[in-house]
């Protein structure tokens, strides 16, 4: 059995969380780190799991010589020029035959089109990481119900929703540096689900064809003096000046291409959420019956009482983006498993493995981002897009929100 010598390229949150995921993979071991941010823990857990024995390298072009897959693990800003660096690694003769790249693919639809031509120009295999789409709760139920789906018909609305209470690092806070707020952040991850559950059995995951777009983006919570102070000290970002939405909704509504059938995702995501920390939730309703996922809702829960509370000094243990260290608390026993890490890395390492694409690869993240720039469209015209229109998608391509480019202000102030 042949096994994937994986490099990374970025080394904090999400590199983390997917390293405590790749315990329950199999066929890869870690043998490449971009010496970036944590690069030293990680290389320390990996050996201390028996995950690999990696080294950290001063270059991209290095980890590329190191390994069979690169991980895009970086902030958002810094896709294009990695991708262009492992572009020109490939065409220097590196080992590296895969690419993996953690949502969103682009902040804007041009640097997603750009991540696509540059891994198919250098024949890399591709997996774009939306790790939803992977969730087994989701996956579950729906192979649950394919049997009521055959009799009554499918799904004709799907509910989604990411929200915690704001991210961990400065630059996600920057619509410039992150592509956006909350929208750019997580929405990604809330269209492609709905999408994703509403797909009928067996087919294609771009089947169904996106027709329109409604959406209205604001800024509830950390637009407000306190909290933009809270800011500014915390993260050294300026939501007087340039804003980013806290809150997001919205309505994307799919044609099935061989019945005509029009049927709705609608997506909320926010960084406003004051409750115990991280929820997905989402459910579907079809003809007859119906599913629902909650992340809070674990069959483990802990109680912390005000006088154990002062004890406790890392609330982030039992629950992504913890909130509250006291009171009833969700616990998840295997988070990585239940948020889809464990499935989408196996996917990834099977496919490439095979010699083919991930089950989402860099064209499918390149449509999940036309759709959230489209929803950004939406919001800033105030009415509803028509994603049929040739020339709305004209526009799109070189289409970049004015949250982005730190406009914020006109749009959420006014
Ligand atoms: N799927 C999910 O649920 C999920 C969750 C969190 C983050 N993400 C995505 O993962 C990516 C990273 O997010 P994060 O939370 O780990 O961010 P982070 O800020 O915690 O870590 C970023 C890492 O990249 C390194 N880095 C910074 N600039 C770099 C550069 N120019 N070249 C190479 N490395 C560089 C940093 O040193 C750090 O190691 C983002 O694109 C984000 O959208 C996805």
């Amino acid at each position: 059995m042949k096994t994937l010598r994986i490099g990374y390229i970025g080394a904090g949150f999400i590199a983390k969380f997917l390293t405590v995921a790749m315990k329950q993979v199999r066929h890869c071991e870690l043998t490449a780190i971009y010496s970036r941010g944590g690069a030293e823990d990680i290389a320390a857990y990996a050996k201390e799991n028996r995950l690999g024995e990696p080294k950290i390298y001063s270059s991209v072009t290095d980890v590329c010589n190191n390994c069979d897959a690169v991980m895009i693990f970086s902030p958002n800003y810094t896709r294009v020029a990695i991708m262009e660096e492992i572009a020109e690694a490939v065409k220097a003769g590196a080992s590296v035959k895969g690419v993996v790249c953690e949502k969103p693919l682009g902040r804007t639809v041009a640097e997603a089109e750009k991540m696509v031509e540059l891994a198919r120009d250098a024949n890399l295999l591709t997996s774009y990481f939306e790790n939803q789409l992977h969730m087994n709760a989701i996956n579950n139920a729906l192979s649950q119900l394919r049997p009521q789906q055959n009799v009554m018909g499918n799904f004709t609305l799907a509910r989604s929703t990411e929200e915690h209470a704001g991210p961990h690092s400065a630059w996600f806070w920057d619509p410039t540096r992150q592509g956006g707020g909350v929208l750019s952040d997580m929405g990604c991850h809330s269209i492609a689900v709905c999408r994703h559950i509403l797909t009928p059995e067996g087919k294609p995951n771009t089947f169904l064809k996106p027709v329109a777009m409604q959406c209205d983006t604001s800024l509830l919570k950390w637009g407000q003096p306190e909290y933009r102070k809270q800011l500014l000290d915390k993260f050294g970002v300026d939501y007087t000046k340039t804003p980013a939405e806290d809150f997001v909704t919205g309505i994307v509504t799919f044609k099935n291409p061989e019945t005509g059938q029009l049927v709705k995702g609608q997506f909320t995501n926010s960084w406003m959420y004051d409750k115990q920390g991280l929820r997905l939730w989402m459910d579907a309703i079809g003809p007859g019956y119906a599913m629902e996922v909650n992340s809070l809702i674990s069959p483990v829960e802990i109680f912390v009482g005000d006088e154990a509370a002062e004890g406790v000094a890392d609330a982030e243990t039992a629950l992504e983006k913890s909130t509250a260290s006291r009171g009833l608390l969700a616990v998840h026993s295997n988070e990585a498993d239940f948020y889809g890490y464990t499935t989408e890395t196996q996917d990834a390492v099977d496919s490439f493995l095979a010699g083919k694409d991930a089950m989402l690869n860099f064209e499918f993240g390149a449509e999940v981002t036309f759709l959230v720039q489209a929803a950004y469209m939406a919001a800033e015209k105030g009415t509803t897009i028509d994603l049929t229109d040739e020339k709305i998608k004209k526009e799109l391509k070189s289409y970049r929100s004015l949250i982005s480019q730190g406009k914020g202000a006109d749009v959420l102030y006014s």
